[in-house]
């Protein structure tokens, strides 16, 4: 949709020019809408690139964990469901590149980066899921914690990122429910049934914390990206509300939160919670997670299987054109 007539950034002026960015503050400030052929700082378009690019590769990748357990899925209802959802990521991830296309880098070149282990992906989807209760773990926590993030890119500046995420969001919320509804299921089951919840808690709770980043103190991009309105909250402040929304929805369940940290304060209204291991989130990031090398092995793999259907497609759009051409010509 946006692939058409969009201009490039040679075509679309100056690279750095204190005016154009004091007048594109200001649109920002204003909350209108950064459109693709409108002149932004090169700084931004790169951010965009960057958190966008990234964005589109976690959701291809997010496919891998849980579309491990479609056959295994328990019942019919639940296999449906878990199918779905999978497709939905995969959706996501079109979206995504889509509209990091706008921002004058291909779909190609984005996923040559990630295939050649240049681009980054979230720390999270390097963990396994070892039990039916990780599928409704990571759709409770894992797209809970998404939501929480993605709620606020829905304002974001730039409007193919702000316009993808609506769509996103409506859909991580059904995510979120079925993997609750799972985590409930076996909660209120057997006494296996709900060790097995509790043991995907214990392994998730705090892995889904990390997804927020680092700290306020170590994160790069916040100050440009809330200046320009790309994040509207800092790392630190969504991973408060995620555990603000997310400690009931336990406690509800009869689970037991992984941290002995974990208390009401009544003074700020929040619920404090112990030290977050960024050096784990590190080595993640680094590349050393548990999953990180098998989820990349699956990447290229269907990458590489997926080779004719990309050459089929080419090959049909250039016979579509020859003809085109042809009958023009007559
Ligand atoms: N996993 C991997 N890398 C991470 C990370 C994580 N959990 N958290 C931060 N990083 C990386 C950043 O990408 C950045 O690396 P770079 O400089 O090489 O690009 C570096 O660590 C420093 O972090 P910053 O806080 O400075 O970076 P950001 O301002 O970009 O904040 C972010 C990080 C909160 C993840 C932000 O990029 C963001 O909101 N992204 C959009 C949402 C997103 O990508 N979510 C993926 C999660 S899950 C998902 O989408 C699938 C769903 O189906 C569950």
């Amino acid at each position: 949709m946006y692939t058409q007539a969009l201009n490039t950034r040679e075509a679309i002026g100056p690279v750095e020019d204190p005016e154009h960015e004091a007048r594109f503050q200001a649109r920002v400030d204003g909350e209108e809408k950064v459109e693709p052929n409108d002149w932004m700082p090169e700084a931004y378009r790169r951010l965009l690139v960057r958190q966008i690019s990234q964005h589109a590769h976690s959701e291809i990748v997010g496919m891998l964990p849980e579309g491990n357990w479609i056959t295994r899925a328990p019942t019919l209802r639940r296999k449906a469901a878990l199918l779905a959802k999978v497709q939905d990521e995969g959706g996501h991830g079109l979206y995504l590149y889509a509209a990091a296309e706008t921002l004058d880098v291909s779909r190609e070149e984005l996923v040559e980066q990630l295939l050649a282990g240049k681009a980054k992906y979230s720390s999270i989807f390097n963990y396994p899921t070892l039990t039916w209760a990780d599928i409704g773990a990571v759709g409770w926590l894992v797209d809970g914690a998404a939501i929480m993030n993605q709620i606020p890119l829905c304002r974001c500046s730039y409007g193919p990122y702000a316009r993808a995420m609506i769509r996103i969001c409506k859909e991580e919320s059904f995510h979120q429910r079925q993997g609750y509804e799972i985590i409930l299921t076996l909660s209120r089951g057997t006494a296996e049934q709900k060790a097995m919840a509790q043991g995907a808690l214990n392994r998730w709770w705090w892995p889904s914390l990390m997804m927020f980043g680092p700290s306020d103190k170590e994160s790069q991009h916040s100050d440009k990206s809330m200046r320009w309105k790309v994040k509207r909250f800092s790392n630190d402040e969504l991973r408060q509300k995620f555990v603000d929304a997310t400690v009931p929805q336990g406690l509800y369940l009869g689970l037991t939160f992984p941290d002995p940290e974990l208390r009401f304060d009544e003074a700020s209204g929040h619920w404090a919670f112990g030290a977050i291991d960024f050096d784990e989130l590190r080595q993640v990031i680094a590349g050393n997670g548990p999953c990180n090398h098998e989820r990349m092995k699956a990447r290229r793999k269907a990458h590489d299987d997926g080779a004719w259907v990309r050459e089929a497609a080419l090959a049909y759009a250039e016979k579509r054109r020859s003809r085109r051409d042809t009958a023009r010509a007559a």
